[in-house]
């Protein structure tokens, strides 16, 4: 099913809609690769059977409930030094959507959306394709949990739960759609520092004291990102360190 969104410029002009696959971001790149897909396509689908989220691992979403989508992105005018804008521009569009609807959600380092008190409401996994030009292509997976209502995991909440009550899901997507488009065409015209600042006022646990894991736990303060996008964290003995993915993880 071919769908269009009419209130934005050029994301979400050609919407390719699945009952059922493997994994939108997986088809996405596929359909790219075969000449099949452009800048500001989106593939979205009611039920990933092998969804991927971050760190090598799975994402479960309830079939129909929750928004599953990937959007094709060419990010020419970034250098693939600058990766980490494309992360922070659609973050900010993805939490401005959500914050329109529920208050209280901050985006934790580096593309997780969490409500304060509840958790988990949704993320992102961005898969670039880099050559000494930049980022060629840019294949943006994002799950955003939205009418689901029970989940086995503990901290994982979703807009409904939130919200008290179901939330009109296709209407919630053209809004996420524009909001993201927004923020992509802001980096577009070159506002990092703009970009930079927002993402920075709206990260968890920024500028407080609480606990992490770096392979041992430890009490630190988020001061601020790196270029690169690294989490540049201070201890209690005053050492200021940058973490990469992966290096370190928050103790909820
Ligand atoms: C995470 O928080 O771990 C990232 C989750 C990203 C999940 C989305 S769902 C749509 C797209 N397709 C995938 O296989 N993964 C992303």
């Amino acid at each position: 099913m071919h769908k269009i969104l009419a209130n934005t410029v050029f994301l979400g002009k050609d919407i390719r809609f699945l009952t059922e696959c493997h994994s939108t971001s997986d088809l996405a790149a596929q359909y790219f690769k075969e000449g099949n897909a452009k800048e500001g396509t989106i593939v979205i689908t009611d039920k990933q059977t092998r969804g991927r989220g971050q760190r090598g691992n799975q994402w479960y979403s309830e079939p129909s409930k929750n928004l599953t989508f990937s959007l094709v992105l060419t990010p020419t005018f970034l250098d693939a030094t600058e990766q980490f804008y494309l992360s922070m521009a659609v973050s900010l569009g993805v939490h401005d959507a959500l914050s329109a609807y529920i208050g209280e959600i901050y985006i934790k380092w580096p593309n997780d959306f969490v409500h304060q008190k509840s958790g988990k409401i949704g993320g992102m996994l961005i898969e670039n394709q880099l050559s000494t030009k930049g980022i060629d292509l840019s294949i943006v997976g994002i799950g955003i949990n939205v009418n689901q209502t029970s989940f086995p995991f503990p901290n994982v909440t979703s807009l409904a739960l939130l919200a008290g009550s179901p939330i009109a899901k296709e209407e919630f997507f053209k809004f996420l759609v524009k909001a993201i488009e927004d923020h992509y065409l802001l980096l577009s015209r070159g506002r990092r520092r703009h970009i930079r600042n927002s993402y920075l006022e709206r990260l968890f646990r920024a500028n407080e004291w609480a606990l992490f894991d770096d392979g041992e736990l430890f009490e630190g303060k988020i001061l601020g990102i790196t270029d690169e996008g690294k989490l540049r964290i201070e201890k209690q003995d005053g050492r200021l360190i940058s973490y990469a993915f992966k290096e370190v993880s928050f103790i909820w």
